[in-house]
């Protein structure tokens, strides 16, 4: 099988809104390594959401390359390139994007609607991508009965459910308070051992280290990168981390006095 998941050459993206074009990404050449954990860091605007999109199926390049899995992206249809989006990747998106009107296992079972496994077999992937994520207690909750954390592990799980090959996720963290962060960089730390390929987008460098390399984006163009030779264990860092729980203990000691 090829070495490389994803083979990225000279990717441009112009939006074109009325006159005016914006150059979104100015030639980006990537080549992702299957089983690899990478962080992609760069200002606001930079082009990092653009590039993660074009690497889900969301969009493609304007021009230039994109090999996913040694399949030429840019000759597909467009149900050829909806089938790879829905079997190849799983996306976790900063605001979660949830139903709200569907419990846990609605959410999860999202993507398998397109797929002509047997309803129990799809009932069985869908429990296990659940309690992948610990959230096997909770899989009658609805979005608004969970914290944040909670609902990023229900993004997380439906992202996971089809089998991709690639988990995307642009900001997963961003709405979250640093120990919920942790706990997501602790799943995904521990999907990547199992030999998924995991690219997420930061603003934070504490979090882009958990990655083993960490790509910058700078006005559309990769404006270099760092491999981190010992990335930081989430599983660790949470041993010294209080929990929330403990928080609002302290907070009862406080009012008690
Ligand atoms: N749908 C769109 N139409 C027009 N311009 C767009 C569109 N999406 C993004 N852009 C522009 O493309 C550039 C790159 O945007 P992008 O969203 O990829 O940046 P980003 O690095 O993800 O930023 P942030 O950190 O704020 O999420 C910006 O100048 C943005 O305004
Ligand atoms: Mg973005």
């Amino acid at each position: 099988m090829d070495k490389k998941i994803i083979d990225i050459k000279k990717v441009t993206r112009i939006y074109k809104m009325g006159n005016i074009k914006v150059n979104a990404l100015r030639g980006i050449d990537l080549k992702i390594a299957r089983g690899e954990f990478v962080a992609i860091m760069g200002p606001s605007g930079s082009g990092k959401s653009t590039l993660m999109n074009i690497l889900g199926c969301l969009d493609i390049p304007t021009t230039g390359s994109y090999f996913l899995e040694g399949v030429d992206i840019s000759k597909l249809k467009d149900n050829q390139l909806a089938e790879i989006r829905n079997k190849k990747v799983g996306f976790v998106f900063q605001t979660f994007n949830l139903l709200s009107r569907s419990n846990i296992m609605g959410n999860v079972e999202l993507p398998l609607i397109y797929t002509k496994d047997r309803i129990a077999n799809r009932k069985k992937r869908n429990l296990e991508a659940i309690e992948s994520v610990g959230l096997t207690d909770w899989i009658k909750h609805r979005p608004n009965e969970l914290s944040g954390g909670q609902k990023q592990r229900v993004a997380i799980a439906r992202a996971l459910v089809n089998n991709p090959s690639i988990i995307l996720a642009d900001e997963p963290t961003g709405n979250l308070d640093s120990r919920t962060g942790e706990e997501i960089m602790a799943i995904f730390q521990a999907l990547n051992r199992e030999g998924k390929t995991i690219l997420f987008v930061t603003h934070e460098l504490d979090l882009a280290k958990h990655a083993q390399r960490i790509i910058y984006l700078k006005d559309g163009a990769i404006n270099g990168e760092e491999t981190i030779s010992n990335p930081v264990d989430a599983k660790e860092m949470l041993k010294n981390m209080p929990k929330l729980e403990d928080k609002f203990n302290s907070m009862e000691e406080v009012d008690l006095k």
